[in-house]
Formats: C-alpha cells, structure tokens, sequence
C-alpha cells in the first residue's frame, strides 16, 4: 500500500464517525464461508465509531428447514402468500440465524441486541389473494434503536415484525431495511447480496444517481435477475428518503465491504442522492493539487510544462473533476474569442481512475462549455493523446495553421511539434 491509498482510506474516516450503516445481508451471504469475514470487518468499522445495524435475510435458511421438516412452503422470502405453516418455519428459522449472528458478533467482541423495533402489520388482500402472515413495516421504534447505537451495541434485525396484539408477521428484509435505514437517516444502506445474484450482472454500473438507476431499471429489468432488480429498486428508494448512499456488494468476497467504504472507486454498485462526482471549477487552493495531478504526464511530454503562474493566469480556463471531493481529472478551455475558436488543454486523468470514462466525461463538458460561448471550432494539441482524441472525442488531424495566429506563434516556438486535432461544433 502507498501514501496515496492511505490518505484515501483516512479521508473517509472522519467523514463516517458517529454515522450509521445499515448493513443488509441475505440469508445466503449468513450462511456462506465469508460470514466470518464480514463480522471481522463489522468490527472494524465499530472501532472506528461507526454505528451498524444488521439487518437479516432468511430465505435460504427457511427453505432449508421446511425441506428438512417436510413442510410445503407458499412463499420464501416475504414477498408472497405466508400460510400458517409458512410462518412457523419462517420464525424457527430467522430466530435460529438471528441467534447465529449474535454468537458471531460475540466472537469478535462486539456487543449486540436483539428486540422487537418492526412494528408490522398484514399485507392484507392484494389482488384478490389474502397474504395471510405476510407483513408489511407500520413503523421502526427509532428511539429503542438509536439507545442501542448510542452505547455502541449494534441491533441485529431478523425479517419478521411484531402488531401490537402480539402476532408476528413475516416481512421482506429488503424492505425492512430500508425503512430502518430511513427511520434512522442512515448515511449508508448497504446490501450484501449472494455472488449468483451478480451472474449475467455486466450491465451493471459502479456508480447511479437515483434517476439513472430508474432508466436502468426500465431497461433492464425484464431481462435481469429478480434478485438484483429487487436490490436496487430498495437502494433508489432509499435514497429518494434521505439516505445518502446505498451500496449493492458480492457478499462472497472477503474484501468488498471494506473497499467499498473506504476506497473513492469502490467494489460494488453504489446509487447515490448526494453529489458524489462535480466538475467545478479551480480556485487558488487548487493550484498546486492539479499540479501534482499532472505532474507525471509533464514528465513523460504528454503534457506541456505549466508553472504556477502559467495556471494562476487563467485559473478560470481550468477544470477538475472531483470524485467525492478528491480531484482525479482536470481540463481547460483556453478561448480565442476573436476566432471563435478555443483549446482543450490540460487533459488528464490520473493512473488510479483510468477507463472509468473520466476523459470522455470532460470532453464532453468542454464542448457544451465552448457552445455555450458561441465558439465554433475547438482544437488540442497532443504529443501522445491524439488517439484517444480522434477515437474517443471526434477530433481529426489538421495543420497547424488552423489556429489561431497568436497560438500558432507558440506552437512554433515550443518545438513540441504535437499534433494539433481539430473539431468543428455543431450548432
Ligand atoms: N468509499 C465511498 C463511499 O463509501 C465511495 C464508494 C464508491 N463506490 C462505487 N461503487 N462507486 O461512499
């Protein structure tokens, strides 16, 4: 590890103190040989002062037992019809995995609870099917649970509900999640899903806003897996109810918890409600971030040498992109109003960010930028990138002498000799 993957991780240190993540694992993910793991990082995250609240999943556990008992079950997972039966199962089941955990969270010397904070009540008759033990959450006791959070003992939440008649209901963890993730204005919901829920998942991106992740859904979902759709229906939501960011992991692999709370790129998939990526900007302070930025590729020609003053001169030319608030890109737009031409410059993505589409990103952003000023051509100038312009931007190769005189004297000047790229705007 070096000092730059350092900084990342104790960035986020301060900014999660004393904040609260929900953490969703499915039944599967309790039963797989990588729970042991996750406690382990639960752990971790308590010693840094980070509230969690488990809540758990139990389907996997629940048909286990019936095929055991021998019992027909009308549905799993608390999405469908509970029948008398159904609902026994479920109970022995939940309570039996709920019980697991609490010995697991013992063992890495966590203090937990288990109490009755889902108040539920039935499902009642939809579409003309009566849901019988089906529940559905009325409410979270946020005041019991936050007195757990508050002496760092950490609530463990099994899929069933409680009425006030002293019946129990089965409910979907998913959906419970979310509503103890509302109830208590987690920062993070963070769902631990089974690795199969991710086969045939490529088109799933790392990183959502809450109305990219509904177009996905529209277009997505007849093909994908109910699993997944579920997932990320229940992280949109959360979201639009004031979580910050929900998280969709491989619950089977030991490292994606950690790496996805305290890494800028993460593992998983996260939908986000606040701004986690922004292209703003420069201002005085960033002068020397964009100079380390670049710095490399100054070294190795890509990118002409600039001073200090050579940026502070157009400070308003130049452009970072910021991934939750480090910046990891930077452009500029030198404007020739009088050609009604301007120069992307300064193009970079740093090593660590690469092929996340950053580049494109940012030229995209230039040419709305020069449209917006009415400009007509736009130009760059690239010793190693022209490629990458060409391909990926739409640039073609032309002489010199399309530029604007007063940059064509310092073309000449640098001896660079860098290709100069042209693209003309459409209007
Ligand atoms: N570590 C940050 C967080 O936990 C960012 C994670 C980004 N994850 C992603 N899948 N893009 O909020």
């Amino acid at each position: 590890m070096n000092v730059s993957d350092l900084r990342e991780i104790l960035q986020y240190v301060p900014r999660f103190r004393g904040r609260t993540f929900v953490i969703a694992v499915d039944g599967a993910v309790a039963a797989s040989k990588n729970f042991s793991n996750i406690l382990l990082d639960l752990a971790v995250l308590r010693s840094l002062s980070i509230r969690t609240v488990v809540v758990h999943g139990a389907s996997w556990q629940i048909e286990e037992l019936a095929r055991s008992r021998g019992i027909a079950l009308s549905n799993a997972d608390g999405t469908g019809v509970s029948d008398a039966s159904t609902l026994q199962v479920s109970i022995d089941a939940a309570i039996r995995l709920t019980n697991e955990i609490m010995e697991g969270l013992s063992a890495v010397d966590l203090r937990a609870a288990y109490l009755n904070a889902i108040i539920a009540h039935p499902a009642g008759i939809l579409g003309g099917t009566d849901y019988q033990f089906t529940g559905k959450v009325e409410r979270v006791d946020t005041k019991a649970l936050k007195l757990l959070l508050e002496e760092g003992i950490v609530p463990v939440i099994p899929p069933l509900g409680f009425d006030g008649e002293g019946r129990t209901y089965r409910v979907n963890s998913d959906n419970i999640a979310v509503e103890v993730a509302e109830a208590l204005q987690a920062a993070k919901l963070i769902f631990l899903t089974p690795s199969t829920t991710f086969s045939n998942a490529s088109w799933m991106p790392r990183l959502l806003s809450i109305g990219e992740t509904d177009d996905l859904l529209k277009k997505h979902r007849p093909a994908a897996e109910v699993g997944l759709v579920s997932k990320l229906e229940c992280a949109a939501r959360a979201c639009k109810q004031g979580v910050w960011r929900a998280h969709l992991l491989d619950g089977g692999i030991n490292e994606a918890l950690l790496t996805e709370i305290f890494s800028h790129e993460g593992f998983g998939t996260m939908v986000y409600s606040n701004e986690y990526q922004q292209v703003r900007r420069i201002f005085k302070k960033d002068v020397r971030g964009v100079m380390a930025l670049i710095r490399q590729s100054v070294q190795s020609e890509e990118l002409m040498r600039r001073t200090r003053n050579d940026i502070l001169e157009h400070i308003e030319d130049y452009w970072v992109l910021e991934v939750d608030r480090l910046p990891v890109a930077c452009v500029a737009l030198h404007v020739y109003a009088e050609e009604k031409s301007g120069e992307l410059a300064c193009l970079y993505v740093s090593k660590t960010h690469e092929n996340q589409g950053y580049g494109s990103k940012l030229m995209a952003f230039i040419e709305n930028l020069a449209k917006e000023k009415g400009l007509t051509t736009l130009f760059a100038l690239s010793t190693q990138a022209f490629m990458y312009l060409q391909q990926k931007g739409g640039y073609t190769e032309a002489p010199p002498e399309r530029m604007p005189a007063a940059r064509l004297e310092k073309y000449q000047m640098s001896g660079r000799n860098s290709k100069v790229l042209v693209k003309q705007l459409a209007h």
